[in-house]
């Protein structure tokens, strides 16, 4: 039987290939795509989601949600996704328009009226996800977990205590994290881990359809800002989380308590991972600190493989 699940992102180069990744694996059933401001203004990751769909063939409804934070200002990042936020390939405009309703809307009507409990994929800042809660807290009864990338037990990348998801929407991230959900956080400790190389990028040209030529000229301008920081690979953030919604050992974690912080002067955004009262406190995040990077890679390339 297909899992419901409904991916809530902002593409952004990781988010596509999530996608992607989601779109070639028929065990999954789609309701829809609900759309965040992040990586890009909320127009533009609307724009590309319909474009990344279109490119690949994929007609799942897609809904614009929040265009801010709950509370704050909004922040992009176009220093790693361009001014586009998805800048690289030629992707011609979108023909489909997204949904009349908003997405928060569309989350609630659509897990409430699920006959099987829905799986949340967030690759984005939490917002529409935390307004969906707020809105209709009786949803969590029929949402069978939330696999976000966000956070990090250790360390930052939009701060050096904080990952750009959690750090955009911190309240947010804030009303997920005390729902009585049952959630899953790929951070940084694991997508950090999730490194694609040049030759990886290489090997996925290679198998020369159109999708998979679009993720190589993708993966091709995600890794010029992560060649600048140092680093071999670029992280595949987004799509290990939907990777662990297929196979959930893709990922080791372990079940710890986590805060957010919410008003600190330096760690702002942080994912406060509690290591000593894992058996003590009554909590519901499993907090994925090691991942399989070659599985993970033969997921991602057997899936591009497929849109042969
Ligand atoms: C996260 O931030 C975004 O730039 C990526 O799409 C990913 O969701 C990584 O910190
Ligand atoms: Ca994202």
């Amino acid at each position: 039987m297909q899992k419901p699940v409904i991916i809530d992102c902002d593409p952004g180069h990781d988010d596509a290939l999530a996608l992607l990744l989601a779109g070639a694996d028929r065990s999954l059933n789609v309701l829809g795509v609900t759309v965040i401001a992040g990586n890009q203004t909320l127009d533009k990751t609307t724009a590309n989601t319909l474009k990344i769909l279109e490119k690949a063939n994929l007609s799942w409804p897609v809904y614009a949600g929040y265009a801010e934070p709950l509370l704050r200002k909004p922040v992009t990042a176009p220093e790693v996704h361009g001014e586009t936020g998805l800048d690289g390939p030629e992707l011609p405009e979108p023909v489909r328009s997204p949904e009349p309703q908003h997405a928060v809307e569309f989350l609630i009507e659509a897990v409430q009226t699920s006959s099987e409990p829905v799986t949340l994929i967030p690759t984005g800042p939490l917002t529409n996800v935390a307004a969906a809660l707020l809105g209709a807290p009786s949803i969590c009864d029929n949402i069978d977990k939330i696999v976000f990338m966000g956070g990090a037990a250790v360390g930052g990348n939009w701060s050096p205590a904080a990952e750009f998801n959690i750090l955009v929407d911190p309240d947010a991230a804030h009303v997920v994290m005390q729902s009585s959900v049952e959630k899953t956080m790929i951070g940084l400790d694991v997508t950090e881990k999730a490194l694609i190389y040049d030759s990886d990028i290489e090997t996925i040209r290679e198998l020369d359809n159109p999708v998979a030529i679009t993720a190589a000229e993708l993966l091709d301008f995600f890794a010029q800002y992560h060649r600048k920081k140092g680093l071999p690979g670029s992280p595949l953030h987004d799509p290990l989380a939907v990777a662990a919604v297929l196979k959930p050992d893709i990922v080791t974690a372990k079940r710890l308590p986590v805060k957010i912080e919410r008003f600190g002067e330096y760690c702002l955004g942080r994912t406060v991972v509690d290591w000593y009262r894992d058996q003590y406190e009554d909590n519901n995040t499993q907090v994925a600190l090691d991942m399989d990077r070659l599985q993970f890679m033969d997921m991602l390339l057997a899936a591009l493989r497929s849109y042969g």
